[in-house]
């Protein structure tokens, strides 16, 4: 039985996963790096998830799992493991599975048992050409020239052996000629160091380029990107920047440059830097700051915010002071909605590593940590219309903005916002913005399932009461059908039977299929159905299921849909009639009575 397992292969049976679980108990586990006090049936203690002086980490021990209420992480031991350690899922059994004195259960790619890796010889082929061109460039004549240009942009000996970096000197072959001894046809056909030509003769890729090693989030070397260096090169107009073509290990849209670098930094000070270019990222290195990445020639992919989702929960864009840098952001922004994220803003269209050669480390060190913006604030620069003395324009900013704003965490942030925005536009004063805001903050609050870190955020508003209505019956049942599989099998029959709430549906639908959830499973979920998970099995039940419970549970959602329905309804009288719809707004009306009838 094989699986894929964020980007592992993982080669375990599921119940050798509920046997670890059961094995073990969370608050040991837990206990051991965070410290626990019992309070009532739970334990209590300091989240290491994120900074905090009360404690409000609990640590549910019937039933096996944590929950934070100031950042609203939860999960199983499992997941502790891969949170805390920041390591695979797979790396999180075999840590748990040794505490139990088993052997190494999944194969890893940290684990020792590297071999047996397929594309090994593609790893080593790249590590061995990384100490070639290395040595190029600091033993050759050559190499002292191409020294000289990285001295010159301010990367001393040092740097160069830290980041590994090479020369690929002027010639055909002269890589091939070196690897062709240690590795087989193989290797150097996929290992996309080398291309092929007609005659059948094999060339090196990279010729007279500035060499910087590519590696996994591992460290293991995956490729190259060769920059120009030459004045000649230069003039001719050759591409600054080359990558390695796509092979087996390497694909430019999911790798980030200096990620095994900067992954645990990036843990320790919970946020990372995303840049531009190479030269950016050792900029910040020069600087002290370790935790940034760069992608490599592409913009932002999906498959990026996938992999960094392993690593962060806060991003930091610090992308070039330009046009299309700020383009970029915008773009980058809409991809990574899961994460927090703030903006360095770099002064007169530098990128950082522009910045540091016109100031010093500690300049660059400090605009990295203190020059950010919010999101919002970024949208709000961003989408201003050039022209505020067009009304349109105003209204349009506005209707775009509104949203945004509505979604900041914190009514006293969203109202800074608004006075932000009413500031720069002529037209508008506090309260009209204000007002198109709330219209939003109404609208999606209906849609948005609430997570208990942002219930205070939502109390004053009218529908939030309704919205955890529908959510806790919804949670209620599901919490039922987890644990008795003969009501599973009921509600599998009824085949038009689906949760509202999105997340509870795709737990739903899975639970249905595999008849259980198990850890694996929860492990491919994205965040926020993982979250929700939990929040089901924090529902209280008793053990046994009441009579008629199930009936009840159903009647208080469908109250609250058909109530929906009648909201919904009514705004569309208002609607019509406010459009002068008489014949619409009639018939709505109509339909609308109709359905109170039914109801009473
Ligand atoms: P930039 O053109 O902003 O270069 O490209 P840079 O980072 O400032 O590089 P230096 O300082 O001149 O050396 C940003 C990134 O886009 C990719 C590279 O990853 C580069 O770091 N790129 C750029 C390419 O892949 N190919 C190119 O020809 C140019
Ligand atoms: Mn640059």
């Amino acid at each position: 039985m094989g699986e894929l397992c964020g980007g592992e292969y993982l080669v375990i049976d599921k119940s050798v996963i509920s046997e670890i679980k059961n094995s073990l108990n969370i608050v040991d586990v837990i206990g051991e790096v965070v410290p626990l006090q019992k309070a009532g049936r739970n334990y209590l203690g300091n989240c290491p998830f994120h900074k905090e002086k009360t404690p409000s980490f609990n640590v549910v021990e019937d039933k096996q799992f944590y929950h934070c209420f100031g950042c609203g992480k939860s999960g199983d031991v499992f997941k502790f493991i891969e949170e805390f350690r920041n390591v695979t899922f797979a790396e999180s059994v075999n840590i748990l599975g040794e505490r139990l004195g088993l052997a190494p259960l999944v194969q890893t790619n940290s684990s020792p048992s590297q071999h047996h890796s397929p594309h090994q010889s593609l790893y080593q082929i790249n590590q061995e050409a990384a100490k070639f061109y290395h040595a190029v460039l600091m033993t050759t004549k050559i190499g002292e020239e191409a020294k000289q240009y990285l001295y010159q942009r301010g990367i001393d000996d040092e740097l160069i052996r830290h980041f590994n970096l090479g020369l690929a000197p002027d010639e055909s072959d002269f890589l091939y000629q070196a690897m062709a001894k240690k590795f087989d046809e193989d290797a150097i056909a996929q290992s996309g160091l080398f291309t092929l030509s007609d005659n059948n003769r094999v060339y090196d890729s990279f010729r007279n380029r500035i060499m910087f090693p590519l590696k996994d989030d591992r460290g293991r070397g995956i490729g190259f990107s060769g920059r120009i260096w030459t004045e000649a090169d230069v003039a001719n107009q050759q591409a600054k920047y080359k990558n390695t073509r796509a092979t087996v290990i390497f694909n430019k849209s999911y790798e980030l440059y200096h990620l095994d670098g900067a992954k645990a930094v990036a843990a320790k000070e919970h946020e990372l830097f995303l840049m531009e270019g190479f030269m950016d990222v050792i900029a910040a290195y020069r600087s002290g700051i370790e935790n940034a990445v760069a992608s490599m020639g592409t913009a932002l992919t999906p498959e990026h915010v996938q992999h960094l989702k392993r690593f962060t929960k806060k991003v930091i864009l610090t992308y070039d002071g330009d046009n299309a840098g700020q383009n970029a952001i915008a773009k980058s922004l809409d991809l990574l909605k899961d994460f927090q994220t703030e903006i360095v803003q770099i002064p007169n269209q530098m990128d950082p590593d522009e910045f540091l050669q016109k100031n010093s480390p500690e300049e660059l060190a400090k605009l990295l940590k203190e020059s950010r913006i919010s999101d919002v604030e970024f949208w709000i620069q961003y989408l201003k219309p050039a022209n505020t003395d067009n009304l349109q324009a105003e209204i349009a900013f506005v209707e775009q903005i509104a949203p945004i704003v509505a979604s900041a965490q914190s009514i006293t942030a969203q109202n800074t916002y608004i006075t932000k925005i009413a500031e720069l536009l002529p037209d508008f004063d506090y309260f009209q913005v204000e007002q198109a805001v709330n219209s939003v903050r109404v609208r999606t609050r209906t849609q948005v399932q609430q997570q208990p870190s942002q219930r205070a955020t939502i109390v004053e508003l009218p529908m939030a009461k309704r919205l955890t209505a529908l959510v806790k019956a919804e949670n209620q049942l599901l919490h039922r059908l987890l644990h008795f599989p003969y009501l599973l099998q009921e509600y599998r029959n009824r085949e038009e039977f689906r949760f509202e709430t999105q997340t509870l549906q795709t737990l739903y639908a899975l639970l249905c299929q595999n008849g259980e959830l198990t850890s694996i499973d929860l492990n491919h979920l994205d965040e926020a159905t993982q979250q929700a998970y939990y929040q089901v099995l924090e529902e209280n039940l008793p053990d046994e299921i009441a009579e008629g419970e199930l009936q009840e549970i159903e009647a208080r959602r469908d109250r609250f849909l058909e109530e929906q329905d009648l909201r919904k309804q009514s705004q569309l009288i208002r609607d019509s009639s406010n459009q002068g719809d008489v014949d619409s707004a009639v018939a709505a009306l109509e339909a609308l009575i109709a359905q109170k009838r039914r109801m009473e």
